[in-house]
């Protein structure tokens, strides 16, 4: 009978067996993290798709982190998890809607979320992540950016960057902007001492009461190196328990319960094991003319990220 214990050691031989390198979002189970050779936010994994030595790269996660792996790894095999796994926001503007909205802002800077499709990354300008877009936007010579397609994120960089012009549209995570700023109030009442985490995918009311807002990767590290004893946690609620793991001495709270990502879960760990036996996952193949012009917007992300 397969444990987890015995489906992860085969995981682990095979993907050595047919050089294959497992990528992870945060957001994965516990149990793929385990497995998995790189383990990261969107900007993280992005830099590791660079320096990938194997011919195969898996990426553990939604649609659009594959698609950024296959555009900076474009002559490796790269499979998706599973290929059901997209992120909603990456489908909220169309590339027609976005050249609409480039007519509209004649000669401002299209600045995207790295949650994009990579057919509307052709249009745009740079790229940003969570870890990386307050430097990223702060270092454009331009004063005037079009954000898309986080309006919340979008809010969050234009407080810390004031001196830049930045038009948002109407966007954002359906899980992250569920949270209402009552629920952040509610749990710092109900845990008093405890430090407030969250993503900026958040709503503006509820990033602006945080102790701390930033990407999946600067959450768990604000909290492994804090002294304090306790955080409510506003982000996908799988990082409460890696958190947990890695942490066993502090408490960890959700800030929402239902602060989950459908797709993100999607991934099983055997959906991993068939990846690797070469029965599951889907290869992302994309159009030559839409690899070229996507890797413009992320090689500019990577440029001034490093920077
Ligand atoms: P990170 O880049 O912070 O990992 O965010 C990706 C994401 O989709 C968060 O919902
Ligand atoms: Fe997309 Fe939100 Fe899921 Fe992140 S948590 S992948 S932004 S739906």
């Amino acid at each position: 009978m397969n444990t987890t214990r015995t489906v992860q050691d085969e995981i682990l031989r095979l993907k050595k067996e047919h050089d294959i390198r497992i990528l992870a979002h945060a957001y994965q189970s516990q149990e793929i993290l385990e497995i998995a050779d790189d383990v990261g936010d969107s900007y993280g994994l992005s830099l590791k798709a660079q320096t990938a030595e194997q011919h195969t790269i898996l990426l553990c996660g939604v649609r659009f982190m594959a698609e950024t792996v296959k555009i900076l790894s474009p002559d490796k095999k790269v499979l998706l998890s599973h290929p059901q796994a997209g992120c909603p926001m990456a489908e909220q503007i169309s590339v027609n809607e976005l050249a609409a909205l480039k007519e509209a802002y004649k000669g401002y800077t299209v600045a995207a979320y790295i949650n994009t499709t990579s057919e509307l990354k052709t249009l745009c300008d740079v790229c940003v992540t969570s870890s990386s877009a307050v430097k990223i936007i702060r270092s454009l010579e331009n004063k005037n950016i079009l954000f898309v397609p986080d309006c919340n994120l979008g809010a969050w960089v234009a407080k810390q960057v004031p001196e830049k012009n930045i038009q948002l549209v109407k966007g954002g995570c359906p899980a992250h902007a569920s949270i209402r700023a009552a629920q952040a109030k509610q749990a710092l009442a109900l845990h008093p001492g405890a430090k407030l985490l969250v993503h900026p995918e958040c709503l503006p009311e509820v990033s602006s009461l945080a102790d701390y807002a930033g990407s999946t990767t600067g959450i768990m590290d604000y909290a492994k190196n804090s002294t304090a004893a306790a955080f409510i946690i506003g982000t996908e609620n799988s990082i409460i328990e890696h958190l947990q793991f890695a942490c066993p001495d502090k408490q960890f709270y959700p800030l929402s319960p239902e602060c989950i990502c459908s797709n993100m879960k999607l991934t099983t760990l055997m959906d991993v094991l068939h990846c690797v036996q070469g029965t599951a996952g889907e290869e992302i193949v994309l159009p030559d003319t839409v690899m070229e012009q996507a890797r413009r917007c992320i090689d500019t992300m990577l440029t001034l990220g490093a920077s």
